[in-house]
């Protein structure tokens, strides 16, 4: 097979192509997005910052991805990467990114920086580990990189953007400004505290701190002059670059986060600060939804993971495993559990057997996620978004699982809660999701179980080589919920990839 034929069919009439993801993240865009860039001449990432962890492997070779497209490792063939306007940019992060290409003899000389991405500061840092520390149970659990603060100051317009690093008069200024009323509320907070934080590597060990006002304005000034100069070549409006080749070039946008994540369609206050649906996704590159000829959602099947605190209704060991994975790291996990296995009858200990088997530990954070059955009310749900085109990933982590539970609805099991004119009683069922957090948290799932698979589907090359009883848990989930799948991936290599027709 050479160069595109293998995509021939199935992208002939599609000039731009999204991947998003339907659950709460960590479902394989990287590896899809690196996937498709053999095909697409320009990849485009539109939302989310550092706090995504986009993994690809490439023979064995890993490399993880935060802010950088997961399409970079194209560049050499000359296809363009793009850090969409919607990008919380973190500098910091972007140039060790590209450290490691250099490394590794890869190359990002094609690389483009939307000026008017939103530009991450060591204040927003600050602000985002000050109130997660001062959150006690309410904490989000935030992966920490400032992506709440950053959002924020955009819309309270104090924010700067990547192109204030370009002039340094302007930025000293637009520094102090933001600065301005953090300073006037941390005065409020233990000093410690801050100091701690403000000593943390990625604040550069105390580099920013004073001990006066917490911020070293000329510090900070002076570090993202210096990242001015080095993007400098690569800063640009992003969007009139993809304006002008839209429905000429084929253009690729990498999603980040979930949807169920999303400020706008996700578990409220328990997601992100962008919109990772394809409507914040198209809106991240200057592009609508309507230019989207085909949008691929991605779902991890036949389980999921969240990362982070808030509702998740199929988690396995329920509140035992938020607690768990909240405070614990992979190697307590590896000494108190040694792996566990995906048949434990307790079903804590069968999560922690999912999470080995599926290596769901944080790209970013390197935090446990935290693992439950494949939910069908919460996918009924993100298709109203992202459309019903789905790719299936990580089905070979449940090689060996002898009984394979999906959660077809949910019985609701808390007081009378209105939302909007429709009010939701106990013993109600509920088909669709609604990802509001005082519904969730008293939806108890209702399963239907499958008998699973023995073999190893890893070496599959084609559909028909999959196990019958995959393909009827397939059948029976998609027409359950109107989807087509239109990919299966069993395995993270690229060749580790089916298409379903
Ligand atoms: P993303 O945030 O959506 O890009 O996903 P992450 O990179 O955070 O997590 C997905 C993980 O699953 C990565 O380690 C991938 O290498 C891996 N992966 C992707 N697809 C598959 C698959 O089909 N099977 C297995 N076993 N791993 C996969
Ligand atoms: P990718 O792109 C999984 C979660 C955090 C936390 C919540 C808010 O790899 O799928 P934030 O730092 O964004 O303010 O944290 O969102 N979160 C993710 N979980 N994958 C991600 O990205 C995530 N990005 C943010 O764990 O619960
Ligand atoms: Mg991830």
């Amino acid at each position: 097979m050479q160069g595109n034929d293998k995509f021939g069919e199935f992208l002939k009439d599609v000039k731009t192509l999204a991947i998003v993801c339907n659950q709460w993240g960590d479902t394989g865009k990287g590896k899809f997005v690196d996937y498709f860039s053999e095909w697409a001449d320009i990849i485009a990432r539109g939302t989310g910052g550092a706090n995504a962890g986009h993994t690809i492997l490439i023979n064995g070779k890993k490399f993880v991805f935060h802010i950088v497209p997961s399409g970079i490792i194209h560049d050499f063939e000359g296809k363009i990467n793009i850090i969409g306007k919607g990008v919380a940019f973190e500098p910091r992060v972007v140039k060790e990114e590209l450290d490691v290409l250099d490394k590794a003899g890869l190359s990002y000389k094609n690389l483009k920086i939307a000026y008017n991405a939103k530009l991450v500061l060591p204040q927003h840092m600050l602000m985002d580990r000050i109130k997660e520390a001062d959150s006690g149970s309410k904490k989000i659990g935030t992966t920490g990189r400032g992506i709440g603060p950053v959002y924020a100051d955009y819309v309270s317009r104090v924010g700067l953007s990547v192109n204030d690093m370009l002039n340094k008069e302007v930025l000293v200024k637009k520094i102090k400004k933001n600065l301005a009323e953090k300073i006037k509320l941390l005065r409020c907070y233990d000093k410690e505290a801050i100091k701690e934080i403000m000593h943390h590597p990625h604040l550069s060990d105390g580099r920013f701190y004073s001990e006066e006002e917490f911020f070293d304005v000329n510090a900070i000034a002076e570090e993202y002059y210096e990242y001015g100069k080095f993007f400098k070549d690569m800063i640009c409006d992003t969007d009139k670059l993809l304006k002008d080749v839209l429905g000429r070039k084929r253009i690729l946008l990498e999603g980040a986060q979930g949807i169920l994540l999303s400020v706008e369609h996700g578990s409220y206050p328990y997601v992100t600060s962008s919109d990772p649906s394809i409507q914040g996704l198209t809106k991240g590159v200057g592009l609508d939804e309507k230019d989207v000829d085909l949008v691929l959602g991605i779902v991890k099947a036949f389980y999921m993971t969240r990362v982070g605190k808030g509702p998740f209704p199929t988690e396995l060991g329920g509140e035992r495993s938020e607690e768990w994975c909240n405070t614990h790291t992979r190697a307590d996990e590896e000494k108190e559990y040694g792996g566990g296995t995906v048949n434990s009858s307790d079903e804590f200990e069968q999560g922690v057997g999912i999470r080995f088997s599926g290596s769901e530990y944080g790209a970013t954070t390197g935090r446990p996620r935290r693992t439950g059955w494949l939910d069908l009310p919460l996918l009924r749900n993100a298709i109203k978004v992202n459309g019903s085109d789905v790719i299936l990933t990580k089905l070979d982590v449940l090689d060996g699982c002898k009984i394979i539970k999906v959660c077809m609805e949910y019985e609701y099991d808390g007081d009378d809660y209105f939302i909007g004119e429709k009010v939701f009683r106990k013993g109600d069922r509920i088909n669709v999701g609604v990802p509001d957090v005082n519904i969730l948290k008293h939806c108890r799932p209702i399963y239907k179980e499958f008998p699973g698979w023995e073999s190893d589907i890893t070496k599959a090359k084609c559909y028909d080589e999959l196990p019958e009883n995959l393909k009827k848990i397939i059948d029976f989930v998609w027409e359950s919920v109107g989807v087509n799948a239109k990919m299966i991936s069993v395995g993270p290599e690229r060749e580790q990839t089916i298409f379903k027709e």
